[in-house]
């Protein structure tokens, strides 16, 4: 794809991503003033690049083209939002769920079910609408809903290890710290009084 191509592409996936940012912040805002304390710690975002795009498609057997990119990925848009609590990603989950005009295109609750890794975070794909002159189109924006503990252990891991080669006792040394994290975490969340 030319980088004209990927401009003109790109532009919906980021007024969608602007579109959820806004939801989540909205939510967060309301749930301070109803419970008196903020679900959420940070927020970040990303549009993915147009040499991530094409390396992923190749590496995915495909051709880099907007039309295939458009087609098979559902990543191009992301939001990371890193809460206090468990409880408060799946209170923000249910109330993107009760927003209607959007809608879920995939999830995984990787936080139910961790990977082999121990990575945990809950991910959901949205289906955004997008208005244009000539009408509505759903572009999906990728949540990662983590918590502080599992942020700390997916950038580290990240960091070290993703999609890279690493010596058996690192990833071990990874289960452990994740299993250590999650008891900590759980122990603070068990000092909240409601
Ligand atoms: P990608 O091709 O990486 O997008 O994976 P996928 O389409 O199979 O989706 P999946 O839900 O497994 O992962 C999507 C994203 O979650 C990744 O791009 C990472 O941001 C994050 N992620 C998934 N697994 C891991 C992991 O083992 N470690 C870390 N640090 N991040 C992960
Ligand atoms: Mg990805």
């Amino acid at each position: 794809m030319t980088e004209e191509e990927y401009l003109s592409f790109i532009q919906p996936y980021e007024d969608a991503l602007n579109n959820i940012q806004v939801r989540v912040d909205v939510l967060n805002k309301d749930y301070r003033r109803k419970k008196l304390n903020y679900p959420i710690h940070h927020v970040q975002y990303r549009l993915k690049q147009k040499e991530s795009i094409e390396n992923k498609l190749i590496k995915n057997g495909k051709a880099p083209t907007v039309d295939l990119a458009r087609e098979c990925l559902t990543d191009i848009a992301g939001i990371r939002v890193i809460c206090y609590f468990i409880r408060d990603i799946y209170g923000i989950i249910g109330l993107l769920r009760r927003q209607t005009d959007i809608v879920v295109i995939k999830e995984s609750d990787y936080i139910e079910n961790p990977k082999p890794n121990g990575y945990r975070s809950y991910h959901i794909v949205f289906g955004v609408p997008v208005y244009h002159t000539d009408g509505m189109e759903y572009f999906p924006v990728e949540v990662q809903l983590r918590t502080m503990a599992m942020d700390l252990w997916a950038s580290m891991e990240h960091r070290i290890c993703y999609k890279g080669e690493k010596k058996a006792e690192v990833a071990a040394e990874f289960i452990n710290y994740g299993a250590a994290l999650k008891q900590m975490e759980e122990e603070m969340e068990g000092f909240l009084s409601d």
